[in-house]
């Protein structure tokens, strides 16, 4: 029996898991599927009541005692420093060495779009580096606050994680029928981290021939997804780069409050959040997208080995906005709840032909 960590966070994470939460009961319901629900306060709250982000216990429980996570969002302008974040959000990802970072930015319909040329099938499917990068903070500073500061933030990079999210990507594409990997990167200007992926990459690449490859520099990047984003489909990406490029394609796709995520180390541990923060601009006004952590349940549907359950629920997202039944970011008038309500109608009356 699959047991899940939920951990709502702060700000709009706390409704949209709320919503996520019964999607998920109802769908484990259809399914028959026994899913452990256990609820977890970590966020800005405790942190600013306990002074406790994380402990080592609880990472020792969500590793051990746990199948997966589902993370609503952590940020907080309570807390500048966004330290509670960084321990709980990065933490999870470096302690629990979750180094696939799977963000599938997937068109549902052209209306969504910003882009006036966007049309479906639109697939952007980012793989990114999750546990190295710049996001190690390995690095320091000295003389702060003086004129004299100076501040050092390495980017690192290892031939093991490298390769082991490029051969992610190509492995993914090789199983779900996709013709092309992009990686994207800045070879040009670094030299040794740039140089290191470009290599990795064309050897991996070797080993699927039938899959077309290229490599954008990541300013070009941002251009060509903008410009033509149908040309791409799995794209590779360090871990900064990878955070970038996953808004803009979420952007491209039907906004911050639609996209998901997963965070994995396959064959162990697995957390899913939207792509999406904390939003503290409309936090507690009911307005959140709810679509972004729901999609999250279809992930996780999927990784649990319910294909069909994570389908059926892209399907009830794409009938819900059909019908109109969306949140004001989408131009709707739906409450976070009324949504997510939406979304259960549609996957009832779907279970129901079934049965
Ligand atoms: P954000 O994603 O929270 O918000 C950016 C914009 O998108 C805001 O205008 C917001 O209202 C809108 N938006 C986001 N999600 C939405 C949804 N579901 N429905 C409707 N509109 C939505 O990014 P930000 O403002 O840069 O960050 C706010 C806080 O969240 C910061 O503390 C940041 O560090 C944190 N953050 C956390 C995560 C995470 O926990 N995974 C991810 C990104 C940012
Ligand atoms: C994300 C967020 C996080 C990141 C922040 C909140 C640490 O932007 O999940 O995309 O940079 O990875
Ligand atoms: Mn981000």
């Amino acid at each position: 029996m699959p047991r899940i960590a939920l951990i709502p966070g702060d700000g709009i994470g706390v409704e949209v898991v709320h919503e996520a939460r019964r999607v998920l009961e109802f769908v484990a319901e259809a399914e028959g599927a026994d899913f452990e629900l256990v609820d977890w306060d970590l966020g800005a709250d405790r942190f600013l009541r306990d002074g406790i982000t994380i402990t080592d216990e609880e990472f020792r429980s969500l590793d051990e005692e746990h199948d997966a996570v589902l993370l609503g969002a952590l940020g907080d302008p309570r807390v500048p420093s966004n330290q509670h974040a960084k321990d709980i959000l990065l933490g999870m990802r470096f302690r629990l060495d979750l180094y696939v970072n799977f963000r599938p930015c997937v068109l549902l319909s052209p209306e969504l779009s910003p882009l006036a040329s966007a049309h479906t099938p639109l697939r952007l499917e980012i793989f990114r580096e999750n546990t190295e990068g710049e996001y190690t903070g390995m690095g320091g500073a000295m003389r702060e606050g003086t004129a004299a500061e100076v501040a050092v933030e390495e980017n690192i990079a290892t031939r093991l994680g490298v390769e082991r999210i490029i051969r992610a990507a190509f492995e993914f594409a090789d199983s779900r029928g996709r013709n092309r990997v992009t990686l994207v990167d800045k070879a040009n200007v670094m030299r040794f981290v740039g140089g290191l992926w470009r290599r990795v990459f064309a050897e991996v690449a070797d080993e699927f021939p039938d899959i077309e490859t290229d490599a954008m520099f990541v300013d070009a990047m941002a251009m060509d997804l903008v410009r033509r984003p149908e040309r791409y489909e799995v794209l590779v990406a360090s871990n900064l780069f990878g955070d970038i490029i996953s808004d803009l394609a979420a952007e491209i796709t039907g906004g911050l409050g639609m996209a998901p995520s997963a965070n994995i180390h396959p064959g162990r541990n697995a957390l899913f959040e939207p792509v999406h923060g904390s939003a503290p601009d409309i936090a507690g006004q009911g307005r959140a997208n709810p679509v972004g952590a729901i999609r999250c349940v279809a992930l996780m549907m999927d990784h649990f080995g319910f294909h069909d359950a994570g389908e059926r629920i892209e399907a009830a997202v794409v009938s819900s906005f059909e019908s109109g039944e969306t949140t004001p970011d989408l131009g709707g008038s739906l409450s976070t709840t009324e949504a997510a309500t939406a979304i259960i109608e549609h996957l009832r009356a779907a279970y129901a032909v079934r049965a």
